[in-house]
């Protein structure tokens, strides 16, 4: 497996496999660009083509090709190297030496959760207040819980260990399955236990705690067997019924998706504590092509649909939304109150589009200019995720009628990057590279880790991050110079700032002179501005 994971290294440079994710600029011999984990204010994700290695400074995360795919994927190893095998043209067949291991270590996992499940099961019939839980607080009835397999889990430390003992596994394939704490003792105790079940058995739980709580739910670990990325909640119990009517419904708990199924709408399923995944909806659209989401209509409701229809573009499904929850938080809530809404809600969700453009105008005053050019603004990039051309059409002309303007005037819009974290392959040529900003870098990891001293004017951070990265520059970019040469380098590297900041300062001063009117003051200020411009010329 290590070679065919080399072969994969050689044949994918790490700044294209990132590249299809992030938006990438050089800076020196590394390349910068967005943490995709959204928690950056300025590129601080840092890849090391010559290494092949990348590091994101904000969110603390790094490795090489195939962390990357795990973590922005949110998917296992093994997953992460078949994406990346079939994109390099690695046949993994023929590197496949250590599977057999793998596969007898995966069938004694299977029997492992298998034999747990069994056990839970029937915990649940000895434990008063579980059933007291399971039957009348979540009023599940006989059927659904053995469906379902609803399990409890015991609260002696080391119940399931000492049952799974006597049957003859040992502590660390009870480790692999994910049942173990870090203390070698069960994981789960004195929880509702809800199997993860995929078309081969269980792979895996999650947990509930009786009551209030923290966690609320306990998740079995990624494994061998379970991936949170690509498992979704229900789908063994609900593909019959998913082929047999054509649709499925998304949720987001999977105590709604039990639910659903017992109130009869039994398409429903659920992504495990996650976000969406493309391996999520390509699943789901290899049985239909009517996907509809239940997700809450709060802020995260609205980001998760923008998400899925981001996603959904380039699968080709047709994505809804069920939206009229009449006043319940979530669908389980809803069923409780009566089955027969909920049946109603599922029966008339709609298009996505119209209910994302309906929750834009929610909060916006589409008769003033600026309150137009938002909604335009949000409309137009959403549009860009709608492939067919008609559909579009259709769109772009309902919200040119609502803003009473032409759909020329939308095409018009410079619409801003869409918030996706997925791009598509970058183009380098139409970035506009941050000059300054990778010059200022070099200079100070010269300054800090080449021993260079003696250059003025230029400040060194104290920020651990930023020396990590400083450190991470200097080793990919001047590791094997000498101390002449950092000098000479670090003198050149200065005049060059000095030269690309003025330069900067030039562009946004012209841009301040833009914005002012013909008034004294803005006169004055004018006169003020053309003179710092004159001087930084004047530095050239
Ligand atoms: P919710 O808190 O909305 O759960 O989280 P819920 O399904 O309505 O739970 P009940 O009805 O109170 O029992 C939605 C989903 O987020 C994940 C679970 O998958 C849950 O179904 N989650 C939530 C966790 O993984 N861990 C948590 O502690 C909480
Ligand atoms: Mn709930």
């Amino acid at each position: 497996m290590d070679d065919a994971k080399e072969e994969i290294r050689a044949r994918l440079p790490v700044e294209d496999v990132v590249g299809q994710y992030i938006e990438l600029k050089r800076a020196g011999r590394s390349l910068k660009g967005r943490s995709p984990w959204g928690v950056d204010k300025t590129p601080s994700f840092m890849v090391s083509p010559d290494k092949g290695i990348w590091h994101d400074f904000s969110a603390n995360k790094g490795g090489d090709i195939f962390s990357f795919i795990m973590e922005v994927e949110g998917v296992s190893f093994r997953e992460a190297l078949e994406k990346l095998a079939a994109q390099a043209g690695v046949e993994l067949k023929r590197y496949g030496g250590g599977d057999k291991k793998v596969a007898e270590q995966k069938r004694r996992m299977k029997e492992i959760l298998e034999l747990s499940c069994r056990y839970y099961q029937f915990c649940l019939t000895k434990n008063k207040k579980v059933c007291e839980y399971v039957f009348y607080q979540r009023n599940m009835n006989r059927g659904t819980v053995k469906e379902f397999r609803i399990g409890y889990s015991p609260n002696p430390g080391k119940a399931l260990v000492q049952f799974l003992t006597k049957k003859g596994y040992k502590p660390k394939e009870m480790e692999a399955a994910g049942v173990l704490n870090r203390f070698g003792g069960d994981l789960f105790r004195g929880r509702m236990m809800v199997p993860f079940i995929d078309s081969a058995g269980v792979i895996g739980y999650t947990a509930r705690i009786l009551g209030q709580g923290e966690p609320k739910y306990l998740n079995t670990p990624e494994t061998l067997l379970f991936n949170k990325g690509r498992f979704v909640f229900g789908l063994a119990q609900a593909k019959e019924a998913i082929r047999e009517q054509n649709f499925v419904v998304i949720v987001e708990g999977n105590m709604d998706v039990i639910s659903s199924h017992q109130a009869g709408v039994k398409q429903a399923v659920a992504t495990s504590g996650t976000a969406m995944t493309e391996n999520h909806l390509k699943t789901l659209s290899r049985l239909t092509p009517d996907v509809r989401l239940a997700y809450d209509g709060d802020a995260a409701g609205v980001k998760a649909t923008e998400r899925a229809i981001m996603l959904a573009g380039g699968i080709g499904v047709n994505l809804s939304v069920v939206a009229d929850y009449h006043g319940a938080k979530d669908p389980d809530e809803l069923i409780q109150k009566d089955p027969g809404l909920w049946k109603t809600a599922v029966k008339e969700a709609r298009p996505a589009v119209d209910w994302l453009l309906d929750k834009y105008e929610e909060d916006l005053d589409l008769s003033s200019g600026p309150g137009k050019r938002e909604y335009s603004d949000l409309a137009m990039k959403l549009l860009k995720n709608v492939p067919d051309a008609v559909e579009k059409k259709h769109y772009e002309q309902l919200v040119a009628r609502k803003l009473d303007c032409s759909v020329d005037d939308l095409h018009a819009k410079k619409v801003a990057e869409t918030g996706s974290k997925r791009l598509k392959k970058v183009d380098s040529k139409g970035a506009k590279s941050d000059v300054t900003g990778g010059i200022r870098d070099n200079l100070q990891a010269i300054l800090v880790y080449g021993g260079v001293t003696g250059v003025k004017g230029v400040e060194v951070p104290e920020e651990e991050t930023k020396l990590q990265e400083l450190e991470m520059i200097f080793d990919v970019r001047y590791k094997d110079w000498g101390t002449a040469a950092l000098e000479r380098e670090a003198k050149e590297l200065l005049k060059r700032l000095k030269v690309e900041t003025a330069k900067v300062e030039v562009e946004e001063l012209n841009e301040e002179l833009e914005k002012l009117g013909d008034s004294e003051e803005d006169q004055e200020k004018q006169a003020e501005i053309l003179r710092k411009i004159m001087v930084l010329k004047g530095m050239k």
